[in-house]
């Protein structure tokens, strides 16, 4: 693909380069040293995790306010990795899960089954089993209210009546673009709330018991919009009596770059605790809030390193780029939603003062080894055909290295996998210990592959 028209609508302001103060600079996170560490012994491209930034946001998603107790659940989707997903259960989350092979993943990795929630927009065939097993499930819709009655009734004669959540539309969304807004009219996920009464009807008739309710309204949602659906979500609560548990969803927003804005936790969560407290004043009844974040948890405790493998530039005037040996096979986002992620340039050896790694700037496009012109990391934000440079080391050169900042969440788990054949990138973390382990192998082009046959 080429757009031309997208190419000469560049921006001619480069946003400015991180500076060491700046809390977003990658190098924070990676700092060179170990990033030419990982270089050398795992490749380029490769996803970099901080054990200690994880374990931090862990915490923070488990102090979220509460009235009556509070399961804080990881939103696998983001980063489905099993060492990420061990060391967030010895912390304490519980999981959610998209897929009944989301669901499986993790039950691999080792989660207690009863710790998985699983909010589907595809019920998988083995449901059965999975219920057997323990997985707990919100019912996404009335005909999935009716194949888990089905479920149920195979279990009649256990003695234990099947107890489900509802996934409810609550008529209103949020999210960062419009892709991740799951609620409101033009949503398809959970059962639109003036069904709600319909879906009890159909789970009484079918002999389940109703003890949760779900609504998750979007990613990187408005805290206000999430605040006031939370109090809606407890007035859908009134109708349904034996509902325990409020699921609320994640979708807390996240600053990757200066300008964004993160939800605070605790600023958003204090008002919707006082609201559970009232709503246990006039009801009596004491619930349980679950909340689901994946963005929270990860997105900013990862960086993607790459190599600069070429320096180009369409001639005087022109545009200057930076080709990465990585791009829309390991980060989507930018292509997608037009997201903004920060880059910092670490020279393949330190070059020392006067080098131009810390002197003079220039603007760059920074662009993905993929064979369209959509593969670019630098875009403007929320347009991503438009150009954006970023100022960086004049002295950028082959053989550099780039990191990327806020590739934790929806990065290694959510991209242009395998287009140009290119083979999955390896994930490392990078331990409280200060050791860098590999947490998943680079991909062979065998694999790629493997799955292949010849036609008979
Ligand atoms: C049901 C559900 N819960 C939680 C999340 C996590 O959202 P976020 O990563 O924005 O926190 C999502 C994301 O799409 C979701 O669909």
């Amino acid at each position: 693909m080429h757009n031309e028209n997208a190419r000469n609508d560049a921006r001619n302001a480069a946003a400015p380069a991180p500076s060491g103060d700046d809390p977003h600079d990658p190098r924070r996170l990676v700092p060179p040293a170990l990033a030419r560490e990982i270089a050398a012994r795992f490749g380029t491209p490769c996803f970099v995790y901080s054990q200690p930034a994880l374990e931090r946001r862990a915490d923070a998603a488990l102090a979220f306010p509460n009235a009556f107790g509070l399961t804080a659940r990881f939103a696998m989707k983001a980063l489905p990795n099993a060492a990420v997903l061990r060391l967030f259960d010895r912390r304490g989350l519980h999981f959610d899960a998209s897929s009944g092979f989301e669901a499986r993943r993790a039950i691999l990795a080792g989660v207690a089954p009863a710790k998985i929630s699983l909010s589907t927009q595809e019920l998988p065939a083995d449901i059965a089993a999975l219920l057997d097993a323990g997985v707990t499930v919100n019912a996404c819709s009335l005909s999935q209210l009716e194949r888990l009655g089905e479920a149920a009734r195979r279990r009649a004669g256990t003695g234990t009546p099947l107890e489900i959540g509802i996934r409810v539309n609550p008529g209103r969304g949020s999210g960062g673009t419009g892709k991740t807004n799951v609620g409101g009219p033009d949503a398809s996920f959970g059962v639109w709330h003036e069904y709600l009464g319909d879906a009890l009807a159909l789970a009484a008739g079918a002999g389940l018991r109703v003890t949760r309710l779900h609504t998750h309204i979007g990613s990187g949602s408005d805290p206000l919009v999430w605040q006031q659906v939370a109090v809606a979500s407890l007035e859908l609560a009134r109708r349904m009596p034996e509902v325990a548990t409020l699921n609320l969803g994640g979708g807390y927003k996240v600053a990757r770059v200066t300008g964004e804005k993160e939800t605070d936790l605790q600023t958003v969560g204090a008002p919707v605790r006082d609201a559970f407290v009232r709503f246990a004043a006039e009801t009596g009844r004491r619930l349980r809030l679950e909340i689901e974040p994946g963005t929270f948890l990860v997105a900013n405790c990862g960086v993607l390193l790459a190599t600069v493998q070429d320096v180009t530039d369409t001639g005087v005037g022109g545009r200057r780029f930076l080709k990465l040996d990585s791009g829309m096979t390991e980060l989507l986002r930018p292509s997608l939603y037009g997201a903004q992620h920060p880059v910092a340039v670490v020279a393949q050896w330190e070059r020392g003062a006067g080098s131009g790694e810390r002197g003079d700037s220039a603007d760059f496009i920074v662009v993905g080894h993929c064979c369209e012109s959509g593969d670019l990391v630098t875009c403007a934000a929320g347009e991503p055909e438009t150009l954006s440079a970023r100022a960086l080391p004049a002295a950028t050169r082959r053989g550099d290295l780039l990191l990327i900042g806020g590739c934790g969440a929806y990065c290694s788990a959510m991209s242009a996998k395998n287009y140009n054949s290119f083979p999955e990138a390896p994930e490392v973390l990078a331990g409280t210990d200060g050791v860098a382990r590999l947490i998943r192998r680079r991909q062979t082009l065998e694999q790629i592959i493997a799955n292949e046959v010849a036609p008979e």
